[in-house]
């Protein structure tokens, strides 16, 4: 039996199981209301009050309407997908889609539209700066379990996005999410393709190839670096500022080579953490942020 603990948009699709899934007290999983009270938006929009109100009832869960900062339990959008896909007869990838591309209109009303359009002058900045923002948002919900992105593969029509999440069945939710990420602030049409989708005990990861055009990106990158603060190569001689400035403008950095052994720390990090150079940095940290394995690869990859 796969482990259904999590698995948001519990189905058939994406859940063998899914009355385990409903009734499984292994982990108790929550949501909060922001999440949900979108999806009731888009039912009243696209189905109306009468299909909104079938819903509820035939799903059993006794809410109307949802506060965005109360945590649910994560059953209660299971539930809700299920009836929602009875009472309007769509399949639950354009329902999970629909909530995904209605997402950023409906957080409009709450100002956050205003952070997002600072969020990256490039699609590929937006993406990556997902984690970041979800993490600030940490400040509101406390209890957030956020989603992790990053791109690759970049090139004039496209890039690659990988997406991890502690949770399950995502996927055609973050699909809509990103097509209307590209409508809404970059006058994009974004075509998404799944490369690749697997779910596990911890969560679930997927590979998206998005295409669109993404050139005027790949010509800023083409145009001569003003500042180069460290190279990667190990050749130091375009350093524009000196390793004491560096030092010393960062007291909290690490400096780790390709054995991910650390060669040094910055002197504040120092004064709390004696002792670190000379050790692997993931014998002594947890990488949080992207959620992936703690690689040079992988780190790398992700931001250089
Ligand atoms: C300021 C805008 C945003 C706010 C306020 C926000 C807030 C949240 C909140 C509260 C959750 C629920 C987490 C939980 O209950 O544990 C969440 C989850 C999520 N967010 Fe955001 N979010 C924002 C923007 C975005 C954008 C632009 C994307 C993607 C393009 C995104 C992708 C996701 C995904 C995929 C999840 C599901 C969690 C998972 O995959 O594990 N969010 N977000």
């Amino acid at each position: 039996m796969r482990d259904t603990s999590s698995c948001f948009w519990a189905s058939a699709e994406y859940c063998s199981t899914p009355s385990a899934c409903h009734s499984c007290k292994q982990r108790v999983v929550k949501m909060y209301g922001l999440l949900l009270e979108n999806f009731r938006c888009v039912i009243l929009e696209k189905y109306g009050e009468p299909a909104w109100n079938k819903i509820v009832e035939n799903s059993g869960t006794g809410h109307h309407t949802f506060a965005t900062h109360k945590i649910y339990s994560e059953d209660v959008m299971a539930r809700l997908v299920q009836a929602a896909l009875e009472v309007t007869n769509r399949s639950r990838e354009d329902i999970t889609e629909d909530v995904g591309l209605h997402f950023l209109g409906f957080i409009g009303q709450y100002g956050y539209d205003r952070i997002l359009k600072v969020l990256g002058r490039h699609m590929r900045d937006f993406l990556n700066g997902l984690d970041n923002l979800h993490e600030y948002l940490r400040f509101t919900y406390p209890k957030l379990k956020a989603p992790s992105f990053f791109c690759d593969n970049e090139t004039e029509t496209g890039l690659t996005l990988h997406y991890r999440s502690s949770r399950k069945g995502f996927l055609h939710y973050v699909t809509g999410q990103i097509k209307a990420v590209g409508r809404f602030f970059y006058h994009l049409e974004v075509d998404v393709k799944v490369l690749e989708y697997n779910e596990n005990n911890h969560g679930s990861y997927a590979l998206f190839q998005l295409t669109f055009d993404n050139s005027v990106y790949m010509e800023t990158r083409r145009r001569p670096k003003r500042h180069s603060v460290i190279s990667l190569n190990g050749e130091t001689g375009d350093l524009k500022i000196p390793m004491d400035v560096f030092y010393e403008v960062f007291p909290f950095h690490i400096v780790f080579d390709r054995q991910m052994v650390i060669s040094s720390t910055g002197n504040s990090l120092e004064a709390v953490l004696p002792y670190l150079p000379g050790k692997t940095i993931a014998s002594k940290f947890t990488l949080i942020r992207p959620f992936t394995e703690f690689t040079w690869e992988n780190v790398s990859q992700c931001y250089f």
